[in-house]
C-alpha cells in the first residue's frame, strides 16, 4: 500500500487524460482501505478531497486532482451457493468486468452474455446500472457490500436498496460519495434465457451462421458489434457513451417526428419516448468531428474520444458545444452519462 505523490492517472482512466493525483494508493481489501483512510485523516493536509477509482472507464478528469485517489483493486470470484435455477456468484469490485463475464460464460452461467466487452470493473457496474443490448445489471444483480466512509462499517445492499434506474443507482444520487463498493453478488442462470430482441444481435447471429443459440454465441455477437462500433480505449481514449439517451413526453416526440421523420425513438411505458442521442448528435453534424485531439467518434456519435493528447477540459468544452447544438436544433437537453471530475 504505497502512497505515491504527484501521480499521473493517465493509465488509470480510459479517456487517457494526463491528469495528476496529489496522492495515489491502491487497496486490495477493506482493511487496507481503512488504513488508507486513517493515513489521509491523520495527514497534515487532512481536509483534502478524496476519490475512489475503479476501472476509470466512466470518468473525465478535467484537471489535476488536488487530493487523494484510492484505486479499488479488490480481486476474487467466489461461487457462494446454488439452487435449482440459479447460481450465486460473488466478485471483488476490482475484478475486470469482461474477464468476469468470460469466466461466467466458461462455467455456463447465463445472464451476463449481453454485457460482454463493457470496459471497467465489477465495482462500477451497479454504480450506474450498466446496460447493453437489452440487458441491464439490474436483471442479474443479487446484492453488494459497501464500506461507509463515515461510520466505517460494511453495509449490505439488496436490489431494492440500490434503487436502480436507467444508468442510475442510489450511489449516484442520495448516497453519492458516501460508499465504496467492495464486492457484488450476481444471480446467474443455470438454464439460460436468451435476450436477442435487439436488432443488431439478430443480424450478427445470422452473419455468424449460428443455428443453435447459446450464451457463447450471444457473447460473440455482442463482442463483434461492440468492436465494430465502439472505439477500443486501448487504442483511442474514450468512456463509452458520453451522454444518456434522453426521455421526452410522447407529445413532444410527435412534434419532432413531424419535423424530422427519420428521428429514432423507443416508446416507454407511461407516455414517454427515449430518443437515440447518437442520432440527434449525428444530425447536428458532429459525427467524426475533430478539434485538436478531442473528437466525436466516426462510428457512434454518442462516444467522445481523445485522439492522443486532448485535455479533459477540451473534451468537456466539445461536449458542451454538442449539448448546445442539440438543444438548439431539437429542443432536447442531453444529460452526461460520464462523471466529470
Ligand atoms: N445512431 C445514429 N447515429 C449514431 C449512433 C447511433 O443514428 O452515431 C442510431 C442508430 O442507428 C440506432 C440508435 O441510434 O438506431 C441506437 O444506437 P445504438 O444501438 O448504437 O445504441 P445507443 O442507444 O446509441 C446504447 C447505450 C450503449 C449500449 C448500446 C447497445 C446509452 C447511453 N448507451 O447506445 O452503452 O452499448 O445502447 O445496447 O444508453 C455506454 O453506456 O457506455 C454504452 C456504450
Amino acid at each position: 500500500m504505497k502512497i505515491q505523490e504527484n501521480f499521473s492517472l493517465r493509465p488509470y482512466n480510459s479517456f487517457g487524460i494526463d491528469a495528476r493525483a496529489r496522492y495515489f494508493a491502491s487497496f486490495q481489501s477493506v482493511d487496507q482501505l481503512e488504513s488508507l483512510q486513517w493515513e489521509m485523516q491523520h495527514h497534515a493536509l487532512k481536509d483534502q478531497q478524496y476519490m475512489v477509482l475503479g476501472g476509470g472507464s466512466n470518468i473525465l478528469l478535467t484537471g489535476d486532482f488536488n487530493g487523494w485517489v484510492f484505486r479499488n483493486e479488490i480481486e476474487g470470484i467466489e461461487e457462494l451457493h446454488e439452487d435449482a435455477e440459479y447460481v450465486y456468484v460473488k466478485a471483488g469490485a476490482g475484478v475486470n468486468w469482461h474477464a468476469f463475464v468470460q469466466y461466467c460464460i466458461s462455467k455456463n452461467w447465463g445472464g451476463l452474455e449481453n454485457l460482454s466487452l463493457i470496459p471497467g470493473n465489477v465495482g462500477a457496474s451497479p454504480m450506474q446500472n450498466i446496460g447493453a443490448y437489452g440487458v441491464e445489471l439490474d436483471d442479474v444483480f443479487w446484492d453488494l457490500e459497501a464500506y461507509h466512509w463515515q461510520d466505517k462499517k460494511v453495509h449490505t445492499f439488496t436490489r431494492q436498496d440500490c434503487e436502480f434506474g436507467y444508468r442510475e443507482s442510489v450511489f449516484k444520487k442520495r448516497f453519492k460519495g458516501q460508499f465504496v463498493i467492495l464486492n457484488v453478488t450476481f444471480q446467474l442462470r443455470k438454464h439460460p434465457v436468451f435476450h436477442t430482441s435487439y436488432g443488431a444481435i439478430q443480424q450478427e447471429l445470422e452473419k455468424l451462421g449460428v443455428k443453435e443459440l447459446s450464451i457463447q454465441a450471444i457473447s460473440q455477437a455482442v463482442i463483434n458489434i461492440r468492436s465494430s462500433k465502439l472505439p477500443d480505449p486501448k487504442k483511442i481514449g474514450n468512456a463509452g457513451s458520453f451522454f444518456k439517451n434522453p426521455t421526452i413526453p410522447v407529445e413532444k416526440y410527435h412534434e419532432l417526428k413531424e419535423l424530422f421523420p427519420e428521428i429514432v425513438g423507443y416508446h416507454l411505458p407511461g407516455d414517454e419516448v427515449k430518443l437515440a442521442a447518437g442520432w440527434l448528435i449525428e444530425q447536428c453534424g458532429w459525427k467524426g468531428y475533430r478539434k485538436g485531439d478531442a473528437g466525436c467518434h466516426s462510428q457512434q456519435a454518442l462516444v467522445l474520444v481523445n485522439h492522443g493528447n486532448a485535455t479533459g477540459k477540451e473534451i468537456l468544452d466539445l461536449s458542451q458545444e454538442i449539448v448546445e447544438s442539440v438543444e438548439f436544433k431539437f429542443g432536447v437537453e442531453l444529460e452526461k452519462e460520464v462523471n466529470i471530475i
